[in-house]
């Protein structure tokens, strides 16, 4: 089968400053990936050139090749939008948007999907990532509202509805209360079955509790 990810020689600089120094691995489809390392050594220069999310700075620049399912995704022809819906980014601080909690998940789906569907399509990643009884009466409230571990499980909810097939989690429980830790560990778990997830975590006792693999990083300079 064809890795999720792979990784080939991957240089990346910015400026005259290397950052990741010809790096090559394998991520296998529907497992979790666990990547440390020291503050500073390159965990989400790795993560976002992942998603092509380095693109627009100005003196970044990358060699070697990222391929997902087989594809390479800095070839010329990739839709940069479309490769953002299938690998999807959660950050350390839970991105939500001053709207409803109902129109967050469907943030970035509204415009592909029927009007009829949107109600089915909420319940059903609200349900996933764990989150629909706490907010099936309050759909309408701002997101803001929210506690931060609720909006950390409405952003993951968002990128499940776009339909994400990989997600780069990068210390998604760094402000996190540990409770609401805890449901973003287990929330990892469940979601293996059906998605690829690389983790940035600096908890070792974290990264050994949910992932299947580990990438130790280190600074290069
Ligand atoms: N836009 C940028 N321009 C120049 N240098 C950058 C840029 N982004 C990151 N760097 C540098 O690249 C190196 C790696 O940064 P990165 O944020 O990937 O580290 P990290 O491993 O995620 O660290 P942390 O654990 O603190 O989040 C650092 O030295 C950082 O200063
Ligand atoms: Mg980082």
């Amino acid at each position: 089968m064809i890795p999720a990810i792979q990784i080939k020689n991957l240089t990346v600089t910015y400026g005259s400053i290397k950052v990741i120094d010809d790096f090559s691995c394998e991520v296998k489809e529907n497992s979790v990936t666990a990547i440390i390392g020291p503050s500073g050594c390159g965990k989400s220069t790795l993560l976002r050139s992942l998603c092509r999310m380095n693109d627009r700075i100005e003196d970044f620049h990358i060699a070697g090749q990222v391929l997902v399912k087989g594809e390479n995704i800095y070839h010329p022809n990739v839709d940069v939008y479309e490769l953002r819906r299938r690998v999807g980014m959660i950050f350390q601080k839970p991105c939500v948007f001053p709207k409803s909690i109902f129109e967050n998940v469907l943030f970035g789906v509204k415009h592909r999907i029927d009007k009829k569907d949107y109600e089915t399509l909420v319940e059903r990643v609200l349900t996933k990532v764990n989150l629909w009884e706490e907010v099936k009466d309050r759909l309408k409230s701002l997101a803001t509202t929210l506690s931060v571990g609720q909006q950390q499980r409405l952003a993951i909810a968002r990128t499940l509805a776009v339909g994400s097939e990989i997600l780069l989690m990068d210390e998604p429980t760094s402000s996190l209360d540990p409770k609401s830790a805890e449901a973003i560990e287990s929330l990892i778990k469940s979601l293996k079955t059906h998605h690829t997830i690389l983790l940035v975590t600096h908890q070792h006792e974290q990264a050994e509790k949910v992932s299947d693999n580990l990438i130790f990083c280190n600074i290069i300079r």
